[in-house]
């Protein structure tokens, strides 16, 4: 039986956000609410789970109150409840499901577990371009950094990923060693705009055509020697130095990732590529990717900037596709710390 659902309530709390949307079953948008714990980690230089989890159980309540203030909305209004499953950390998961299960349970609704990265792989779907499978995509986040083929059936396969960092944690390590507030992605996207990318060249890892995987400790290495080389040089990083320093890194990362996705790209011979993650926010990755996909006619597809990182309007795109395909989760589906996208996606959950 297909599920009718005017609207969807929608919940991530994988990580340091509390997200909650709610979203139309048209995929129009009613509310898009995120509460940062960035502040709270920024002294920590990365997110302290058990802080996290904390943080999630005293703020879920009020952000779901406020979603539906946003909207104009009532609990009676909702038809169906999605939640993000995995992975992640599994306190901070465990807050959102149970609240999630809770609410659905509460009001005889219907629920769905998403998985984060098809979140992520749907960020892009609410603009009207977005492809039908075949696509290729490429995740790139805190957590993550991978190139997934999604066939006819959302069936994700990876073809490649990190062997090491994730990008976005390249970024912010070395954002760190820099002496910038955790997450540094944003920071060093901006500060590179000041800078030239030709000063400091750093090194691309995995150049090799025989692998689709990424590495990103060799990058971390030659930047924290840098940092210190400079350091002698000049007693501190600012002004210019750090500007190109910021430019040159950004350069980097962003050529490794879409040499790798546009290698998937031509090696499937798929004419679309799919960004999705945090470090989609990228303005280099964003304005590079689009260039080379003319280039190599491949069209693009790009999330709006404020649904790259993590946020719960991802994990309602996710959901409205499968609910419309009658898929739902009994309330017995558990949270999990650790699961590949590859061995969740093309199936329908229990039920
Ligand atoms: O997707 P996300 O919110 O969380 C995970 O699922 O991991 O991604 C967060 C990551 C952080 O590492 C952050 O530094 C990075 O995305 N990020 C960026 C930018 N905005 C966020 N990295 C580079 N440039 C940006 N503009
Ligand atoms: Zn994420």
């Amino acid at each position: 039986m297909t599920v009718r659902f005017p609207y969807i309530l929608a919940i991530d709390t994988s990580c340091d956000d509390s997200a909650v949307a709610i979203l139309k079953e048209d995929g129009h948008i009613a509310a898009d609410i995120v509460y940062s714990q960035n502040e709270i980690h920024a002294p920590y230089g990365g997110v302290v789970p058990e802080i996290s989890s904390r943080q999630h159980v005293s703020r879920i309540a009020r952000a779901v109150q406020e979603a539906f203030f946003q909207a104009g909305l009532q609990p009676r209004d909702i038809k169906a409840v999605a939640v993000t499953f995995g992975p992640g950390l599994i306190g901070s998961l465990l807050v959102g499901v149970q609240f999630a299960k809770g609410f659905a349970q509460g009001l005889s609704l219907p629920i769905i577990g998403i998985h984060h990265i098809e979140g992520h792989l749907m960020a892009a779907c609410g603009d009207a371009t977005f492809p039908s499978p075949p696509f290729i995509s490429l995740i790139v986040s805190g957590g993550h950094s991978a190139i997934y083929m999604c066939d006819k059936n959302y069936q994700f396969k990876t073809l490649g990923e990190t062997r090491d960092d994730a990008a976005g944690e390249a970024f912010d390590k070395i954002g760190r060693m820099l002496g910038f507030n955790y997450p540094a992605g944003k920071t060093i996207d901006d500060l590179s705009a000041l800078g030239d990318d030709n000063i400091y060249v750093f090194p691309v890892a995995m150049r090799s055509k025989a692998t689709l995987d990424y590495s990103f400790s060799g990058l971390k290495n030659s930047a924290r020697l840098l940092i210190q080389t400079l350091l002698k040089e000049h007693g501190e990083i600012k002004g210019k130095v750090l500007f190109d320093f910021c430019a040159g890194l950004r350069k980097a990362i962003v050529a490794a990732l879409l040499n790798k996705a546009f290698m998937a790209c031509h090696a499937q011979e798929i004419k679309h590529l799919v960004l999705g993650g945090g470090v989609s926010a990228n303005s280099l990755l964003r304005t590079e990717a689009v260039r080379r996909g003319d280039l190599e006619k491949i069209q693009v597809h790009l999330p709006p900037v404020n649904h790259c990182v993590d946020n719960a309007v991802m994990i309602a795109r996710a959901a409205l596709r499968r609910l419309k395909e009658g898929q739902q989760h009994t309330l017995d589906f558990n949270v999990i710390a650790n699961v590949s996208v590859d061995t969740v996606s093309g199936q329908p959950p229990n039920r």
